[in-house]
């Protein structure tokens, strides 16, 4: 396959402006107020970036956000297809709204995303959501505004799961940010690994690059507006322009994005995920160093430490490489932290194979982990693999593995107890006993006592507690 995906036409988009128009007439005359839209994401920072696409879309279309799903006029779910308990739960909050349905006809109810853009759930919704109004896949998100008037319009069901495997590029689509210190910048779309369990190629379309020129473009806009904390995002980012035969790697472009972010003497911290071990590099690793504006951490999933079940996986590494990397980095960052990916109970996995993921675990001390007992996903080649261990044999291996780590996180977080780190303040803290949260280089969370103005400021706090999952810290003048 050697087609370049291409960008959305500025026709195409200037079509869509028409429709967002349109509808801005339409509800003018059906409501006696501005409409409001709720929208409820589900899934992975991806998803969270479409979502801001969607919500620049609502804002052309003069439209609301709303937090309250009770005042919406048009409920979105922007769903995620990962895990089966994705699914579950985004179907059982769409089922919530049946009863609200009944009672305000006018209400719109949409379901966009990943889970919509496969064919058995999108016969799911048709069949047994009768409520849902409009639903379209990941490939038909620019098409949004076109969509919904044609709802409007009809009142008629809208389904829209157009689109080929290899996708395009979202260049000129309105963004409105959801939040004003940490900003996304999706640097490519979709993934072409095709891990044996993963749904994420299928529902995403092939891996294709954004033009270095527009990230460039979005990265100033971005610090311009006066965010803290961006992170680059793509499914595999270490395989940036490859698609494309650029000669230029990630590496590059994170070396140019950090000079310019260096520049312009304004404050703040990169961060990029996610990387897949195949293919990151020293040069990465000297990039990162270089820099002091590029977080000393790496997300590196591994998903399991058995070479059997790597290969079984498709991840084409092994657990030697893995562990090779970790000391590569740490060569160049000796204070770097780690996080990853680990999935339990793989078919064909027994024991052994969950020592070796034990093992690596033990031998890295992560700062942080995403831990999933495997799902079956229809469409993926591990669904047709059978399983030898039982259910509750996963559950004890996935237990076992919580415990340790919680261990090896208060473990790691107590010997920082002491220690004074530079860290960004980014918001209210949850826990009532403390004002603020703040993060570490690192992406450790550190709660503090001390005024809401230094939130999405840079501060200096000192550890003098320290739990499992975060540190407790005060402010050093
Ligand atoms: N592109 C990223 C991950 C995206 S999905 C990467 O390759 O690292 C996030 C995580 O969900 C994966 O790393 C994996 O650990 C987990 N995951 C994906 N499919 C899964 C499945 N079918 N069952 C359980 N966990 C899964
Ligand atoms: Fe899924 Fe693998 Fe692609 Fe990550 S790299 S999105 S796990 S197929
Ligand atoms: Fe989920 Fe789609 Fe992301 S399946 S994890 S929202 S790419």
């Amino acid at each position: 396959m050697n087609r370049i995906a291409p960008k959305i036409s500025q026709e195409e988009l200037n079509t869509q402006l028409d429709y967002s128009e349109k509808i801005k007439a339409l509800y003018d005359n059906m409501l006696d107020h501005k409409p409001r839209a709720y929208i409820d994401t589900y899934g992975c920072q991806q998803n969270f970036a479409d979502s801001e696409f969607i919500m620049g879309m609502l804002t052309d279309m003069g439209i609301e956000i709303t937090t309250d799903e009770n005042e919406a006029d048009i409920a979105i779910f922007n769903t995620c297809a990962i895990r089966e308990h994705a699914e579950m739960r985004v179907l059982g909050n769409i089922g919530k709204l049946k009863q609200t349905k009944k009672e305000k006809s006018h209400l719109v109810i949409a379901v966009c995303g990943c889970m919509a853009q496969q064919e058995h759930m999108k016969e799911k919704i048709l069949k047994s959501y009768p409520y849902v109004n409009l639903l379209f896949g990941t490939h038909a998100l620019y098409k949004f505004p076109e969509l919904l008037y044609k709802q409007l319009k009809s009142h008629k069901r809208v389904f829209d799961t157009s689109g080929d495997e290899i996708g395009m590029i979202f260049e000129g689509v309105h963004i409105k940010r959801d939040r004003d210190i940490r900003a996304n910048l999706p640097i490519m779309y979709g993934c072409n690994n095709f891990c044996t369990y993963c749904i994420v190629p299928y529902v995403r379309g092939r891996e294709r690059s954004r033009d270095k020129e527009d990230i460039i473009r979005s990265f100033k806009e971005i610090l311009d507006a006066g965010y803290k904390e961006i992170t680059l995002l793509g499914q595999n980012v270490n395989s940036y322009g490859s698609d494309k035969g650029y000669s230029y790697d990630f590496a590059d472009l994170l070396d140019e994005i950090a000079t310019i972010g260096e520049q312009s003497g304004k404050e703040h911290i990169i961060r990029f995920m996610t990387s897949h071990p195949k293919d990151a590099t020293e040069k990465l690793f000297q990039v990162m160093a270089k820099h002091d504006n590029i977080a000393k951490q790496l997300h590196l999933p591994f998903q399991s430490g058995s070479d059997r079940i790597l290969e079984a996986m498709n991840r084409r590494y092994t657990k030697e490489h893995y562990l090779g990397l970790i000391e590569m980095a740490k060569k160049y960052m000796p204070d770097i932290s780690f996080s990853s990916d680990i999935i339990v109970g793989f078919p064909g996995e027994v024991k052994e194979d969950f020592l070796e993921t034990m093992d690596v675990l033990e031998n890295v001390k992560f700062d942080q982990l995403f831990t999933f007992i495997y799902s079956r996903r229809v469409g993926t080649k591990a669904a047709l693999m059978p399983d030898v261990i039982t259910a509750a044999e996963k559950q004890e291996m996935f237990e076992y593995l919580l415990k340790r780590q919680q261990e090896i996180g208060l473990e790691r977080n107590m010997a920082e107890i002491g220690k004074t780190f530079r860290v960004l303040v980014d918001g209210e803290s949850m826990d009532e006993k403390y004002d603020l949260s703040t993060k570490m280089e690192g992406g450790r969370l550190v709660k503090i006592n001390g005024s809401k103005d230094l939130i999405g400021k840079f501060i200096n706090v000192k550890v003098t507690k320290a739990s499992p999952h975060a540190l407790f810290g005060e402010i050093v003048e």
